[in-house]
């Protein structure tokens, strides 16, 4: 079969790999579409900590189960799936409190072990979820980066009452506001991002004020127009927005982030509990590709928007590139195999 496989950090190749064999309890996927995200990049790049290599990228992917391992259900065969890539041990603390995403061995898919930007897959049988046949195979392979949007939101529990500030309107932020708006109805969503393009599509997305904070100078934006976020996603993960997000809440607000960086931001006791101000982090997804596939069921979300560019997965290294420099054009990138 052939696999898109980062050998060393900046050396990225397809490569011809033998088949691998579903071991117990395993399915193996032929492989129809996979996404580009960010972290892929990274890993290419040789920006993620926790990548081993060579490594078989790709933790977005959707196909059909053409294989299984010993002891699951052979009726399984065929089932049109996609991949959640969180691989977990099932009985440690996180776990058993049902935060599988956070698992001490937690192994991800495309980044601890082998990927789906490859011809065909392996993966436990519970992490291959059926998809209905009303949903198409390109929104089926946008399930994992929207259940990213069920995660955080599950944290910040957005009601009708909320006025959500989102920052970054890049893929993640994108996610985020369509839940905001179709799963969760709040009363108005704003979002600050650097680049006018990206404002754009939060609008189509479904923010009501969008803000270039490159430009304006947020706060004082927030204040001519009277608005105090009661929610805040920060789906820029810059660490200097933090201590922003902090000052900018309003009392009993929640602020959700799920930034990788490590440099440290200061941040204030007093700002936090004067307005008892609720801080939440978000990795991956704890179990929620079930509920992203309902949500697209009952069309709560437009997955299709978010695909700008689809390529045939020979063509990897110009879909790459497209990602990685053309962020006022390009959001998801689709891989066909
Ligand atoms: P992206 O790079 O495509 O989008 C980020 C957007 O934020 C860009 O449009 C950029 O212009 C904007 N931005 C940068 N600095 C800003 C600032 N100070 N204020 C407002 N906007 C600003 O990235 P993507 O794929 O949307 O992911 C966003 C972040 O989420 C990344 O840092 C990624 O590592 C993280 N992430 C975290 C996950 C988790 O499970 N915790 C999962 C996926 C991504
Ligand atoms: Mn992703
Ligand atoms: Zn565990």
């Amino acid at each position: 079969m052939k696999s898109i496989t980062v050998q060393q950090p900046g050396q990225l190749v397809i490569e011809e790999r033998p088949l691998p064999s579903p071991q117990q309890g395993e399915v193996r996927i032929r492989v129809a579409s996979a996404g580009i995200c960010g972290s892929d990049v990274h890993i290419y790049r040789g920006h993620n900590p926790f990548a081993k290599y060579p490594r078989v990228i790709g933790h977005e992917f959707f196909g059909h189960i053409d294989a299984i391992g010993e002891g699951v259900d052979p009726s399984r065969i065929g089932e049109r799936v996609v991949g959640d890539p969180v691989v977990s041990c099932g009985h440690c603390y996180p776990c058993s409190v049902g935060r599988p995403n956070v698992c001490t061995e937690l192994q991800v898919i495309g980044v601890h072990r082998d990927g789906g930007f490859s011809e065909y897959v392996t993966l436990p049988a519970k992490n291959a979820h059926l998809v209905p046949d009303c949903i198409p195979d390109n929104e089926a392979t946008m399930v994992e980066p929207f259940t990213i949007a069920a995660n955080i939101c599950s944290q910040l529990q957005p009601g009708p009452l909320d006025v959500a500030l989102v920052y970054g309107a890049g893929p993640m932020g994108l996610t985020s506001i369509q839940a905001l708006r179709g799963v969760y109805g709040v009363k108005q969503i704003v979002v600050a991002d650097r680049i006018d393009e990206r404002l754009a599509m939060a609008t189509t997305n479904g923010a009501d004020v969008v803000i270039n904070n490159s430009q304006l100078d947020l706060a004082s934006e927030l204040q001519k127009l009277g608005i105090r976020p009661t929610l805040i996603i920060d789906a820029a993960c810059h660490p200097a927005i933090l201590p922003e997000a902090i000052g900018l809440a309003s009392p009993a607000a929640r602020i959700g982030i799920m930034g990788f960086s490590a440099e440290p931001c200061v941040i204030s006791q007093q700002a936090i509990t004067s307005k008892e101000i609720s801080i939440y982090s978000s990795r991956l997804n704890s179990n929620r590709f079930p509920q992203v596939i309902a949500w697209m069921m009952q069309r709560q979300i437009q997955p299709e928007k978010l695909i700008t560019h689809q390529f045939k997965f020979t063509q990897v290294l110009e879909a790459m590139e497209i990602f990685e420099k053309d962020q006022k054009q390009c959001c998801k990138v689709l891989l066909k195999f």
